[in-house]
């Protein structure tokens, strides 16, 4: 038995000539919160998107626990599963991105029940009483029947977050969830990060905030130009790095 939610094992993927991934491993166990940081253009949404299957690899094996999504062919190529094996992986894992993506015209409410109601086919009674546990979880009670535009920036991001958990995924996937907002609601959605980090939430999370990186991730992974040039426990690489490509890099930031 592994423990493992989430592997991926020489992951490569170009758009064109240019090579974005260059050879990519990674795991992560369950309970696990893993940061990636590194400059922009790195790689890190690519990553991303590529353990979220928004893009398909050009060569590497993703599995999610023993599920595999994809593994290369004799000529190196990555080759996916079938559509059910795509769907069920589908529902391993939830996605919140920088800009919150809700849907405009739903209500808060419908926003993370949709996918429930929908795709996992859950009776609407209990879908509904799904939906507002997570919101009250978010801090979100009262917000139910507001359409997105009427919310915060921060709150419409911890919309995001309870609809990303609503099909009960085993990882979270966070791309800059705060780097849309200002210090104040950037501080209320670390804080509901951090409290689902404190109840053994699985997670990777793309950051800026170093100081968050630190607190709340078990491993950092440093990357650079399509590579990790550095990986290791959080408070290790933020606070004695031993590449000189990652201490140039932390050195623009204020690590508090
Ligand atoms: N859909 C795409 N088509 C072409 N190039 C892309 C696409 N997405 C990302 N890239 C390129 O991949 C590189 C890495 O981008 P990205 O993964 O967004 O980095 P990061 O998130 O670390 O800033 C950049 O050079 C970017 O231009
Ligand atoms: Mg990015």
């Amino acid at each position: 038995m592994t423990n493992a939610v989430v592997t991926l094992n020489h992951g490569k993927k170009a758009f064109g000539d240019n090579e974005v991934l260059k050879d990519i491993s990674l795991t992560v166990n369950k309970g696990d919160v893993l940061a990636v940081i590194g400059p922009s253009g790195g790689g890190k949404s690519t990553l991303l998107r590529c353990l979220a299957l928004l893009e398909t690899l050009n060569s590497g094996d993703l599995s999610y626990g023993d599920l595999v999504v994809c593994s290369n062919n004799a000529e190196g190529r990555a080759v996916y599963g079938d559509a059910a094996t795509i769907a069920k992986a589908k529902t391993r894992y939830g996605l919140v991105f920088q800009n919150f993506n809700l849907f405009p015209h739903y209500t808060v409410l419908q926003n993370v029940t949709d996918a429930l109601i929908c795709v996992q086919k859950m009776p609407k009674d209990e879908a509904l009483a799904r939906g507002r546990d997570l919101l009250a979880k978010m801090g979100l009670a009262d917000k139910e029947s507001m359409v997105p535009c009427d919310l915060s920036g921060g709150q419409q991001q911890r919309v995001a977050i309870a609809r990303a958990m609503a099909m009960n995924p085993d990882v979270l996937y966070f791309d800059e969830p705060t780097s849309a907002l200002d210090p104040e609601l950037t501080r209320e959605v670390l804080k509901v990060i951090r409290d689902l980090a404190a109840e053994h939430m699985t997670m990777v999370i793309v950051t800026h905030e170093m100081g968050f990186a630190r607190d709340v991730a078990d491993q950092i992974i440093f990357m650079d130009g399509g590579v990790i040039v550095e990986q290791g426990p959080a408070s290790e690489v933020i606070n004695n790095p031993r590449h000189d490509r990652t201490r140039a890099f932390l050195a623009n930031y204020d690590r508090d």
